[in-house]
């Protein structure tokens, strides 16, 4: 295969003339590898360099819109072109959604609202819409003076990519609204393709000899994000409204009464949504569509419910990336038989040893599963967390006929086998004891603290395990940390291999030590002048970075992103925060209980975190890294001119206007943090009726003491 993963020349660069001849051999390269992989499930290049052919593709037709072939890659499948759109910063983020599986779960969520909100039954009915989930892609339509000004995909929920130009072209999104409305208004809703323009456009796709679409969804998706606004035309997109982001004003005070606005104002809206007083009337409507679904001309993956009074959603609020005032019921996985061929062991950058099941590939749900995780060795043997069985037919052996199930975007799982297809040769899967990289023992550790063995099995080979390594540096570069462009899992792999990059601080003087080398970057395989020039620039690009983002590459087991925002929010700079960190790595004392403190960091995580600073090499490997790069100081949450931002509040005795997880909420929104006890470093104590040590403690610490309503109006509610 020739390598064409690296932008030899820059597509400005190209004449027309070598920017339509490598479009062709692109297309043909692609439309070769998607053969490979979904024909005959053989595919001859990882996942990133394909990747790299598809972006490579995007942005020569970016740069050249009048080459676009008709069988273009960017044509046929729901992929993004990385770089073809420009972003948008969503004003008020999109959302997702929580999920509830079983009837009870809609139950819970009613009673959880009710109890957040402590809105007693006698205090009547807590009204909630019903209404489908629509299984297509979220754009948010941003309107000023009724005049469409952008569309915006969700993208990551902060920052989406701007479709504009393809979302005018879709009849059911007006450009201007009809009627009287608010100087700004974003409508929320969802882009989806019926099932009837999904097979004429497949059948016509077909014909021409492209590659077809798996599914409406992947249809919808390809199409909206056409960097040629007129392919986007030729396809059949439909949008539904069903929600709102930013606005001047907001005209009704229900989401019911809203949605139905939105339908006066030009948009399509679900005609299945019903308002409902209870929840036994809501899992009704649920099991209507259910049963009716089969019916329906889209797809849809589930019935979403909301709370209706928006006086009350604003009081709930959101946890983390969801609305507390939602959820959406999905409907139950679809499932499939196939052939477990092979069990694969992968190592990740913690050393966990991770079973991966390759299967016989199988369409779910409209889509080809060939993959499938097995988490770890007791899984394998159908032991679960708990000591339980966790199927009927127990130990998965290779070879044997398996049930995989695939839940909305959830990575498929095996969740059965059928003993009576099992070949009479198929043995046990014996998990290894030894690391597949590297050859170190690889051990499941005891938790001193409960006596149990841990589920994962480890590497103990640390740093000199390549697998390890190479996964770290993988995660340091990866989108949500570094975030380095061009500077991908091949480039990781490539420059592990030949030494010239084996830690996070050796990617920042990767150009210094390059001007000593005898072989430059510019002269290996597959790269030029104009490629190492971009990749040294891109790596410059990040020596200044949020804190949340180093935090979070890092790599600190637990520490995911919401965690590592919670720190950098929390310690609002690096220095605070390293200084902090290495004094809590004796588990004891103020340092150790002020990181147990902060809301959302939990004791495994502040651990996780203790043994990670307490370690000599990763204090080493940080020093380095730290002489090449400066973590800026945390963001303040939306918070700025808030007069409690920053501060550390306890809430103590009753509360009357508010529940103690409102009250909280409340805190985090305005941007304070807030503790269960009183000590020197609280700034603000809000007291109600029947407080006690704590108030005590904070007259004693003279720490400012105030009531429940000057709290309300301390924040300006
Ligand atoms: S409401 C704040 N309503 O589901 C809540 N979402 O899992 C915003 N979706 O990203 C979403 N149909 O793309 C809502 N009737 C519906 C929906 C819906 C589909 C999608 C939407 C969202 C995702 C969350």
């Amino acid at each position: 295969m020739t390598d064409s993963s690296f932008a030899q020349t820059d597509p400005a660069n190209l004449t027309q003339e070598e920017a339509q001849a490598e479009l062709r051999r692109l297309a043909a390269e692609i439309a070769e590898h998607d053969r490979r992989y979904h024909q005959e499930d053989a595919p001859t290049i990882s996942d990133a360099d394909y990747d790299a052919l598809r972006r490579r593709n995007a942005e020569i037709e970016a740069k050249f819109p009048n080459l676009i072939l008709e069988e273009s890659p960017s044509n046929q499948v729901g992929a993004a072109p990385a770089s073809g759109f420009g972003k948008i910063t969503h004003r008020l983020p999109m959302l997702s959604l929580d999920n509830a599986f079983q009837d009870d779960d809609v139950r819970d969520f009613a009673g959880r609202v009710r109890r957040f909100l402590k809105f007693d039954p006698l205090q009547g009915a807590l009204a909630m819409t019903a209404e489908p989930k629509i299984d297509g892609l979220s754009l948010s339509l941003r309107y000023e003076k009724g005049e469409l000004i952008y569309a915006a995909t969700r993208g990551d929920g902060t920052t989406g990519e701007n479709v504009t130009e393809n979302a005018r072209t879709i009849d059911d999104i007006p450009v201007k609204l009809k009627g009287k409305v608010p100087d700004v208004v974003e409508v929320r809703g969802e882009v989806y393709m019926a099932h009837k323009d999904f097979q004429a456009l497949n059948e016509r796709m077909a014909a021409r000899g492209g590659k077809v679409f798996a599914n409406p969804r992947n249809a919808a998706a390809g199409s909206l994000r056409q960097l040629n606004s007129k392919i986007t035309a030729s396809r059949p997109l439909k949008y539904f409204a069903y929600a709102w982001g930013e606005m001047s004003e907001l005209p009704e005070d229900t989401q019911f009464g809203m949605v139905k606005l939105l339908e006066t104002w030009g948009f399509q809206i679900n005609p299945l949504m019903k308002l409902c007083e209870t929840v036994e009337e809501l899992i009704e409507v649920y099991h209507d569509i259910e049963e009716n679904r089969a019916q329906l001309d889209y797809d849809i993956d589930g019935v979403v419910y909301k709370v209706d009074r928006l006086d009350l959603q604003e009081r709930l609020g959101y946890v983390s990336r969801s609305p507390r005032w939602a959820i959406a019921h999905k409907f139950p996985a679809e499932q499939a038989f196939t052939v477990l061929n092979d069990i694969e062991i992968q190592v990740g950058r913690t050393g966990a040893l991770t079973p991966v099941a390759k299967l016989e590939p199988i369409t779910v749900g409209g889509v080809v599963v060939s993959n499938a995780t097995l988490h770890n060795e007791d899984y394998i043997k159908g032991i679960g967390q708990d000591g339980e069985p966790i199927r009927e037919g127990k130990d998965l052996r290779v070879g044997d006929t398996v049930k995989i199930q695939r839940a909305g975007d959830v990575i498929p799982q095996i969740v059965d086998v059928d003993l009576d297809k099992r070949p009479k040769d198929a043995k046990p899967f014996v998990f290894p004891t030894e690391c597949p990289a590297c050859g170190s023992h690889a051990v499941r550790e005891e938790n001193e603290k409960t006596g149990r063995v841990d589920a994962v099995r480890r590497c103990t080979g640390g740093l000199i395990c390549p697998a390890q390594a190479t996964e770290k540096l993988k995660h340091f570069v990866s989108r949500n940390a570094f975030d380095i462009e061009g500077f991908g899992d091949k480039q990781v792999d490539a420059f592990y291999k030949d030494e010239l990059v084996r830690t996070p601080a050796e990617i920042f003087t990767l150009e210094e030590r390059d001007k000593q080398a005898l072989t430059k970057l510019r002269n290996r395989e597959g790269w030029g002048a104009v490629s190492a020039k971009n990749l040294f620039e891109a790596i410059n690009a990040r020596r200044r970075i949020d804190l949340h983002r180093f935090i979070f590459a890092l790599g600190i087991r637990h520490v995911g992103e919401g965690n590592a925002k919670l720190l950098a929010r929390a310690y609002g700079s690096w220095s605070v925060f390293y200084e902090a960190m290495q004094a809590a790595h004796d588990q004891a004392g103020e340092a150790w209980t002020d990181l147990n403190d902060i809301d959302g960091i939990g004791h495994i995580v502040a651990e996780a975190l203790a043994e990670f600073f307490a370690e000599g090499h990763n204090r080493d490997q940080l020093d380095a890294l730290l002489e090449q790069v400066t973590p800026l100081e945390a963001e303040k949450i939306d918070a700025s001119g808030s007069p409690v931002a920053g501060k550390t509040v306890v809430f103590t005795g009753s509360l009357e206007r508010m529940t103690r997880d409102e009250a909280k909420a409340m805190a985090e929104r305005f941007g304070a943090k807030v503790s269960g006890s009183v000590s020197k470093k609280t700034d603000l104590v809000v007291a109600g009726p029947g407080a006690g040590s704590k108030l005590k403690k904070a007259e004693e610490l003279e720490v400012e003491v105030i009531s429940e309503d000057d709290w309300f109006d301390l924040v300006g509610l």
